[in-house]
């Protein structure tokens, strides 16, 4: 039996194919697969993720073009008995299919290889931000501006930012990643990591751990607040110690908010938390697990947040991260007691 022609065939799949194509990559592009972007680095990763959803809408009409149009013209018919043709290799197509995804994955490559150099490379004037991960929170401090540690990362629009990273764990990975600024980096223990974003765009934003790290890690996350150069100044300026009482019960709150306490210690008199409740804490009697009783007086509640395992409060597992007294600078402490002390 002679072979049938399939270049009818090959012409209607082209055009069904190219039909498909451009609905999938227009569908695709409708897509909102994240925030708007707000840094420099976040160009290139834009720019290449669109040439990519380009070459995933073309190879996904390809394919299943291909497959339903053969399962529609070519299905067996009734009292048709024989075999298809029958077709043995074709070099020229078996060069092509090998040689067009060869170029496209070097020029993918070259592209993303360009783009890494751009987001990773030195700028001039950075400033530098000292990022701490713990389980479960993040750190900031500002070694060339004298701010030891903050909750929040602020930083100031249009600058360089070079951040050094750090984790005091020694056990889980963490990884720093702020959606709108595409790029991220993961936080090894004992190993110093380093990431650069320049914010184009004033704005709240949120760290968010992106390494399963433990129980916390769906909350291990931080407010970053890009702010104008001038508010900024401002900020820097706020960030000088306080000992007015009520100001240090403010950021105590904010504190207990920020760094994860809040998580297990209830501020409504609830026995049932995780943690003791905070609520009426400070002069209370602390019965213990060793069976002895104990006053929580200041001195107690600042020991406990350094030192939480070194006794344990009868009826809650040993469970509280020992990290703090490394986490927390002395002065938030004091914030921190400060709050509960509050809370009569
Ligand atoms: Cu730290 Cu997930």
């Amino acid at each position: 039996m002679p072979k049938r022609s399939y270049g009818k065939h090959f012409v209607i799949v082209t055009v069904i194919v190219v039909i498909a194509a451009i609905i999938t990559i227009i569908g695709l592009g409708s897509i909102r697969w994240m925030s708007a972007p707000a840094s420099t680095q976040a160009h290139s990763v834009d720019s290449l993720l669109g040439i990519e959803l380009v070459a995933i809408g073309f190879l996904f009409a390809l394919v299943m073009v291909f497959m339903l149009y053969s399962l529609v013209a070519f299905r067996r018919r009734d009292n048709e008995e024989t075999d298809g043709d029958y077709f043995e290799g074709h070099t020229k197509l078996e060069i092509t299919w090998t040689v067009l995804p060869l170029i496209t994955v070097l020029a993918l490559s070259v592209l993303g290889a360009r783009g890494l150099a751009q987001a990773t490379s030195a700028k001039a004037d950075e400033m530098t931000v000292h990022v701490t991960a713990f389980s479960w929170g993040w750190k900031f401090a500002y070694p060339d501006l004298g701010i030891d540690a903050s909750p929040t990362l602020y930083l100031p629009v249009d600058q360089h930012i070079l951040l050094q990273m750090n984790s005091v764990d020694t056990d889980v990975i963490h990884d720093f990643w702020v959606p709108e600024f595409r790029v991220k980096q993961d936080l090894v223990p004992g190993v110093p990591t380093q990431l650069r974003i320049t914010p184009n765009k004033i704005g709240e934003y949120t760290v968010i751990c992106d390494e399963l790290c433990g129980t916390g890690h769906t909350n291990m996350q931080a407010p970053i607040q890009v702010v104008s150069s001038g508010d900024f100044d401002a900020w820097i300026a706020a960030q000088q110690p306080s000992t007015d009482p009520a100001e240090m019960v403010k950021l105590g709150g904010e504190l207990a908010a920020s760094q994860g306490c809040a998580a297990c210690h209830n501020v409504t008199g609830d026995p049932g938390g995780i943690g003791p409740t905070w609520k009426g804490l400070l002069g209370h009697e602390v019965k213990m697990t060793d069976g002895t009783t104990v006053t929580a007086d200041e001195a107690y509640i600042t020991d406990s947040i350094i030192h939480p395992l070194a006794q344990i409060v009868e009826g809650y597992q040993p469970i509280m991260p020992g990290s703090y007294g490394e986490v927390l600078t002395d002065q938030q402490i004091a914030y921190i007691v400060a709050y509960i002390k509050s809370l009569q």
